[in-house]
């Protein structure tokens, strides 16, 4: 059994850790891909806490995806939030379904992140974006988190924000890194 199917209540505890103002801070980010009535997919979206918020707050569709029905079992009900079981590396829509994809602390448990980035190239329409917020593995404290998660049987496959911006630009999405509070960045792109 995968760490998310044990750990789903737990983390669903904690997953509520947006504040108004951290929301509004994403939405700007995601506001230049996505237009009101426009559809965002939260890729490893978990407990659908943010989703929520988010869809609000862009008046947008947002889908939750990810593989852990005990995780998605916890998103709420509401009518621009939907919920889906499946993976990054094979996302069930169309190509140029989304205006936007985000993946918020979670890119780093993808076992196969080239085949994600593809997926991302794929589903964003041309011009869309694809917001990464992640975490620097280099601080003391981050190394010990990397190895407890590989302990526990996950990728702990974190970049640091050079890395992640080589790494997506390798793998076809051009963009920024930029450092937030802490170890956090964020990854902002578009598909070539
Ligand atoms: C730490 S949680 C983050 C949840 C949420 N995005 C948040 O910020 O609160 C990581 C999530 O990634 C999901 N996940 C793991 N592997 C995945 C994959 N290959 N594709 C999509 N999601 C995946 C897990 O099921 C889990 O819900």
């Amino acid at each position: 059994m995968g760490f998310f199917n044990w750990a789903a209540p737990v983390f669903n505890r904690v997953a509520d850790r947006w504040s108004p103002e951290s929301v509004e801070d994403i939405a700007e980010w995601l506001r230049p891909y996505v237009p009101p009535r426009g559809r965002l997919i939260d890729v490893g979206g978990g407990t659908g806490a943010l989703a929520v918020k988010l869809a609000r707050a862009l008046d947008a569709e947002v889908v939750v995806l990810d593989p852990t029905p005990e995780m998605i079992g916890y998103v709420p009900e509401d009518p621009s939030v939907r919920s889906l079981l499946g993976t990054a590396e094979q996302i069930p829509f169309a190509d140029d379904w989304a205006d936007a994809v985000l993946v918020s602390d979670a890119f780093h448990h993808f076992r196969d992140q080239p085949a994600a980035a593809a997926e991302f190239s794929r589903v964003v329409r041309p011009g869309g974006g694809v917001v990464v917020l992640e975490l620097d593995p280099r601080p003391w404290f981050m190394r010990v988190i990397v190895a407890a998660e590989k302990l526990l049987g996950e990728p702990g496959a974190f970049f640091t924000p050079d890395g992640m911006c080589a790494f997506f630009a390798e793998h076809g999405i051009d963009g920024q890194c930029t450092p937030m509070k802490g170890p956090s960045y964020r990854f902002t792109g578009t598909p070539r």
